[in-house]
């Protein structure tokens, strides 16, 4: 907290031990650091703190929905640490027994868990007692289920993990930029590897936005919203699951899901975004576990309920909204049901922006 190189900040000081403190309350940690500018960063952060070069770590694979910072070549977590890989199992689910194999052939001195696009709820305790077993840290990325986390509708990292790492612009509609939670005794190390040890400044600006965001989530509202985006979420499920096969793992527990669009309908992630995109439906593509395809195409996109949640959309509309995802895929050239669902959508955007009220605190589900 503070460290600032620089006068004139005093208030700021305060408005970020504000931070810091609902950080440490909403997700049970000991300490809270609110600086780094992103996930990646807080991500360099906590190897810089915890590791040295070369120091071997075991993370989720890219294609069964890690990131881009958990080891991968082209990336500096890659080419700076010596990364091997955990995957899911047949049924796209993490096989907790393989990564006790893994881990305890490997032996790292980190097992890194969380990712981007993983449907399921993690088992922290599992990967716990793991990480005891073979003496390695366990941190997890809870970028996106963050605000599930706070809601208790995702398993509690602490105090199974050692160190967690979020940001607040996907579940916690707030702005972008990275936390770092850790346990007391990792206090020092952490706050030394952001600063100086990854970044210089801090935008004073943003730590306000965070603040106002960690107000706003501890709020009764939040934990309502993310009741109706489960609710929301078991809509698309039920929808997309009229194509067997076509949701990875069956479905999905958290605000996310993956599609197969490659493997159920012969279109790749990026085609199948385009199509989406043309008719104002943005989703993005994802490679999909034992992916033959690069990550710039893939097999598969990934859509979510955070965003129309927010917008206040109920069942029904979700329930259309996944309808016309689906006819727009399994009929991907006709120029007639894209005219018609972009219609549909927009009208839908009308009605419901007149009824855009969502920090209102009488809302019920
Ligand atoms: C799991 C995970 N970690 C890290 C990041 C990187 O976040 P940032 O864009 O803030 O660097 C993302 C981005 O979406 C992510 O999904």
């Amino acid at each position: 907290m503070g460290h600032r190189p620089y006068a004139g900040a005093e208030g700021f000081n305060r408005i970020e031990e504000i931070a810091c403190r609902l950080a440490c309350q909403q997700f049970g940690a000991d300490h809270a650091n609110v600086q780094p500018h992103s996930v990646s960063q807080a991500n360099q952060a906590v190897y810089q703190g915890l590791l040295l070069n070369g120091d071997k770590v075991l993370a989720m694979k890219f294609s069964d929905g890690g990131h881009l910072t958990h080891g991968l070549k082209i990336n500096f977590s890659g080419r700076f640490f010596n990364f091997n890989f955990y995957g899911t199992g047949k049924d796209g689910r993490l096989d907790y027994k393989a990564i006790e194999k893994q881990a305890v052939e490997f032996k790292p001195k980190l097992i890194v868990c969380g990712a981007s696009s993983y449907p399921r709820k993690i088992d922290f305790k599992k990967l716990k007692k793991i990480a005891a077993k073979v003496g390695a840290y366990l941190m997890a990325d809870l970028s996106h289920p963050a605000g599930l986390v706070v809601a208790n509708k995702f398993p509690q990292p602490f105090p199974s993990c050692d160190v967690v790492t979020l940001t607040l612009d996907k579940t916690m509609l707030g702005p972008h930029g990275g936390i770092i939670l850790c346990k007391k005794e990792l206090e020092q190390i952490i706050d030394k590897a952001v600063h100086p040890g990854t970044q210089s400044s801090v935008p004073l600006r943003r730590i306000f936005e965070m603040t106002q965001c960690l107000l706003d989530t501890s709020k009764p509202w939040f934990s309502k919203y993310i009741d109706r985006l489960m609710i929301n979420m078991k809509v698309f499920e039920e929808v997309f699951n009229k194509l067997p096969g076509l949701l990875v793992t069956g479905g999905s527990d958290t605000h996310l899901m993956v599609l197969n669009t490659y493997s159920v309908l012969g279109l790749t992630g990026k085609y199948s975004e385009e199509i989406l995109e043309k008719i104002g439906i943005l989703t993005n593509r994802q490679v999909v576990p034992g992916d033959t395809l690069k990550p710039y195409v893939a097999s598969g996109i990934r859509l979510g309920a955070t965003w129309i949640t927010a917008r206040g959309y109920r069942p029904e509309e979700v329930n259309l909204i996944g309808k016309i995802i689906l006819k727009n895929l399994t009929n991907p050239n006709d120029e007639k049901i894209q005219k018609e669902s972009k219609a549909k959508l927009k009208n839908l955007l009308w009605v419901k922006r007149k009824n855009d009220v969502w920090k209102d605190e009488n809302i019920t589900i």
